[in-house]
């Protein structure tokens, strides 16, 4: 055995009913290392690491932690050895405070440890690896970057040696994700050994040490990040070379179809999100929404759909004011939402696949009528869904917690898509996909767009918001800064105006202001 490996994982087999998660897999990692796990959704990533931690028992092979053997029953047996996961989808409780879920589930804190010395260490390590938090915040208070924050610290708390992070950048903005990595790079230089899972090639390429490739559960590939390119990993995680492609036919707007008038709302704190915010969607054009997250993005998707009052203005859905109506009410009037939190908006994690699909559908005919639903037509819908979007599961009735992470966000696109909108408000709608899911579903959103449907994009890649968007509206401290067509909407200009700075006119000519956009006819 060898002991120059902080970790080992020899020969890993992890079996689900039908799914074979994890094929004989070696995996090592070194101290002082940030060792990046990619692969496509269903690759296996997240149930290699869950074996690391565990949360479950391999079927076949080893673990050695600087060269020794260990059998974990239990997560608090790796995190007895010094093992610790930042998961995908968050655990914390959203009524405690930040201190309070730290120590939460610790075995021996002591008795007589009071509240304000938590809140001292859970301060002191925070400073000492750049994650600036309030221990006394609740977790609901905070914003989803936070709360990664928080499980981070929570993980050290305990004094992990070897850290997890699933898909951590996926919730961050570009700032944020700068942040984060000031934060890896402190633990590297401490000797933590950092295990670091991410769909982001250029991310991966920049903070990386060495790279593993999972492909179909099986490891493809160990290399070293330098002289590595993003067309290589693609086609190592893939098996084939991957084409970044999206076919756009020419924008044909129809009617408005979403008409926001100086609408006002408040965030969690109780701060102004949303200032007399105005912006139009019509028909057959994906308005991307562009800005550094916080600036009252989740607050405009979330007062659209009923899930948050407004203070002022009207919201216009083809129907009277729906501002504060109930979400059924918006609904019903055609609009489809695919929410920033998947797991606690999105879906119903113990219910299947088809009917997490169904969802929507189930009140109305051909699926629901009266107080009976049709299942076997409920079923068949769904392996449709399954098939068009790609959803790699073993069937319509598998209970989605059993989904890997990308393909549960396949699950929330299929149902919101199918349910054939009028509109469609898409918050990070590729968030957590591999580069073939992305390609598939923004595909799939220009194919809406050129059907009719209205589309508000947001999103915090701007790639994804120039590649996409017809217009692109820059959303600055809960105002729209400015509406740039996307054709050639200039990168810099639109940069500054997230920033809050005015572009000079020669640099963007095509800017104009939200009360001198074009009355849509
Ligand atoms: N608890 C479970 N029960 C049954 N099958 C599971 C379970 N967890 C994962 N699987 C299956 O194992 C396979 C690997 O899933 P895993 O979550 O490890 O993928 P991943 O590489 O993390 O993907 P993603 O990028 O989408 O998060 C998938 O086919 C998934 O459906
Ligand atoms: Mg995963």
């Amino acid at each position: 055995m060898s002991d120059s490996y902080a970790l080992e994982m020899r020969q890993i087999t992890k079996r689900f009913p039908g799914t074979l998660a994890n094929d004989r897999v070696d995996f090592t990692a070194r101290e002082g290392e940030i060792h990046a796990l990619l692969g496509e959704n269903g690759a296996g990533k997240s149930t290699l690491m869950n074996v690391l931690t565990g949360l479950y028992h391999p079927d076949e092979g080893e673990i050695y932690i600087n060269g020794r053997r260990f059998r974990f029953n239990s997560p608090g047996d790796a995190i007895a050895a010094g093992v610790g996961m930042v998961h995908q989808h968050f655990m914390l409780v959203p009524n405690q405070t930040v201190a309070e879920n730290v120590i939460l589930g610790l075995r021996d804190v002591p008795f007589r440890l009071n509240g304000r010395r938590i809140e001292e260490n859970v301060q002191a390590i925070s400073e000492q690896y750049g994650l600036p938090i309030d221990p006394r915040a609740k977790i609901w208070q905070l914003s989803v970057g936070e709360q990664q924050r928080v499980e981070i610290i929570k993980v050290l708390y305990r004094g992990a040696q070897i850290l997890i992070l699933d898909e951590p950048t996926a919730v961050l903005t570009p700032q944020e994700t700068q942040g984060f990595f000031a934060t890896l790079d402190e633990m590297r230089r401490q000797g933590k050994t950092i295990i670091f899972i991410s769909h982001k090639l250029d991310e991966v390429l920049s903070i990386a040490d060495r790279i593993t490739v999972l492909r179909h559960g099986a490891n493809v590939a160990t290399v070293d990040a330098a002289g590595m390119t993003k067309p290589e990993l693609a086609s190592l995680m893939v098996g084939r070379p991957v084409l970044f492609h999206i076919d756009k036919p020419e924008c044909k707007p129809g009617e408005p179809r979403l008409l926001l008038d100086g609408i006002s709302a408040l965030d969690n704190k109780g701060l102004t999100a949303l200032n007399r915010l105005s912006l139009t969607v019509r028909s057959g054009e994906i308005v991307g929404v562009a800005g550094v997250a916080g600036n009252g993005q989740r607050e405009l998707a979330e007062v659209i759909c009923g899930l948050r009052a407004t203070t002022g203005g009207v919201i216009d859905i083809g129907q009277n004011n729906v501002a504060d109506a109930p979400p059924i009410v918006v609904i019903n009037a055609g609009v489809a939402y695919v929410p920033e939190d998947r797991g606690a908006v999105g879906t119903a994690p113990n219910l299947s696949v088809a009917e997490n699909m169904a969802l929507k559908a189930y009140r109305k005919p051909p699926i629901g009528s009266g107080l009976f639903m049709d299942r076997r037509l409920m079923r068949e819908q769904a392996a449709e869904l399954i098939k068009r979007f790609d959803i790699s599961t073993p069937g319509p009735l598998t209970p989605v917690r059993k989904l890997s992470g990308g393909n549960l966000q396949k699950v929330i696109l299929a149902r919101e898509i199918s349910s054939n909108p009028r509109v469609i408000i898409a918050a990070y709608p590729t968030r957590g996909l591999d580069i073939g899911a992305t390609e598939n579903v923004r595909n799939i959103l220009v194919d809406e767009r050129s059907n009719g449907t209205a589309i508000l994009l947001i999103s915090e890649d701007l790639d994804e918001i120039f590649a996409l968007s017809d217009r692109i509206a820059v959303l600055y401290e809960g105002e729209v800064a400015g509406v740039v067509p996307g054709e050639q909407a200039d990168r810099d200009a639109v940069g500054l105006m997230m920033a809050g700075e005015t572009p000079e006119a020669e640099t963007a000519p095509a800017v104009t202001t939200p009360h001198t956009e074009a009355a849509p006819s």
